[in-house]
């Protein structure tokens, strides 16, 4: 009986959890033995593999995080760790792994790849920062969080005539900052440095006041500024009161959405099939209706859509 593994890598996502029950209980009804892999790569190392059963998969698919439990291991570049883990997976004379993460989880896989390990990547970070896939397991669950947090400080700023300034998760991928943004009426949303300045901000505030607006709404992805300080500043150059707000891992947990437990379900089904055919070394996609596969090579080196109509949209809303 062909024997396959399934890890999961990097931040976690809500949603994680429903790609392993797919994967299992698809694998075990079409002749497959499934094993687990505790704790991404490390685990992987560490020979922490060990067999699913279709029980092992009960009451998981609306929890949130990874029950297989997750690790950022920079270790994993380095073709000595490789070899040890892919030497683990020939142990249990298993040749095909799953691998459900981020780019970073991808790029692990495409290592396995290198010493003969059959791979298939399977989206799932909250940040959608894969270019080959529209959407991640996991992003439409945490943009929901955001959009109910940054509804409760929009109620509370209304109060008080407040400046809010946000800051969501994402990486380097502005896209849970745009979907908030947009979600929630923002009254402006920054994705990256290149139109940032302090002063930028002070002047949509100004706007807002110069417009009568209750409250202004500004979002903006990490890794952009220090938000306490930009709250400081605007309070100082502006007449609103502004507070700052850290969303951080609250985005992370939480029970998927619907979105995210039919991604996830259909990945997993698909990649079974995709063993069953003998295809390998690729990452799964969606475009919302289709399901598809590019090479993982391809998937890791591909630059994400231009949002400039988004963007554009979004200042007309405001
Ligand atoms: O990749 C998911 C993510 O939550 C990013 O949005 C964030 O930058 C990062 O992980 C945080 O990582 P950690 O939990 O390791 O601090």
């Amino acid at each position: 009986m062909k024997r396959i593994a399934i890890l999961t890598s990097g931040g976690d996502a809500p949603g994680m959890n429903a790609v392993i029950r797919a994967i299992t209980r698809a694998g075990i009804a079409l002749d497959l033995e499934v094993y687990g892999v505790r704790g991404g790569f490390k685990g992987l190392y560490d020979n922490e593999i060990f067999k699913l059963g279709r029980k092992s998969v009960s009451e998981k698919l609306n929890r949130g995080g990874t029950f297989l439990q997750s690790a950022r291991f920079p270790e994993f570049m380095n073709d000595d760790v490789v070899k040890v883990a892919a030497d683990n997976l020939r142990k249990h004379n298993i040749e095909n792994i799953i691998v459900i993460g981020g780019d970073g989880s991808f790029k692990g896989a495409m290592s396995l790849s290198r010493f003969d390990i059959k791979v298939i990547g399977i989206p799932a970070t909250i940040d959608n920062d894969i270019a080959s896939t529209d959407f991640t397991v996991g992003f439409d669950t945490a943009v929901n969080t955001a959009v109910e947090a940054i509804d409760r400080i929009r109620d509370t700023s209304n109060s008080h005539k407040r400046c809010s300034i946000i800051e969501v998760m994402g990486r380097d991928c502005g896209d849970i900052a745009l979907h908030s943004g947009v979600a929630t009426g923002a009254e402006a949303i920054y994705v990256d440095g290149e139109s940032f300045t302090y002063d930028s901000v002070c002047k949509v505030v100004e706007e807002a006041q110069a417009n009568y607006k209750k409250h202004a709404l500004i979002i903006i992805a990490e890794n952009i500024c220090n938000v306490i300080d930009l709250a400081e500043y605007v309070e100082k150059k502006t007449q609103y009161t502004t507070r700052s707000t850290i969303l951080g891992h609250v985005q992370r947990g939480g029970t998927p959405s619907a979105f995210d437990r039919y991604l996830a379900s259909n990945f997993g089904a698909y990649a079974i099939k995709l063993i069953l055919e003998d295809t390998y070394n690729v990452a799964l996609g969606t475009n919302g209706a289709n399901l598809f596969y590019t090479p993982i090579k391809d998937a890791v080196e591909m630059k994400n859509n231009d949002k400039e109509y988004f963007f554009k949209a979004a200042e007309l809303l405001k």
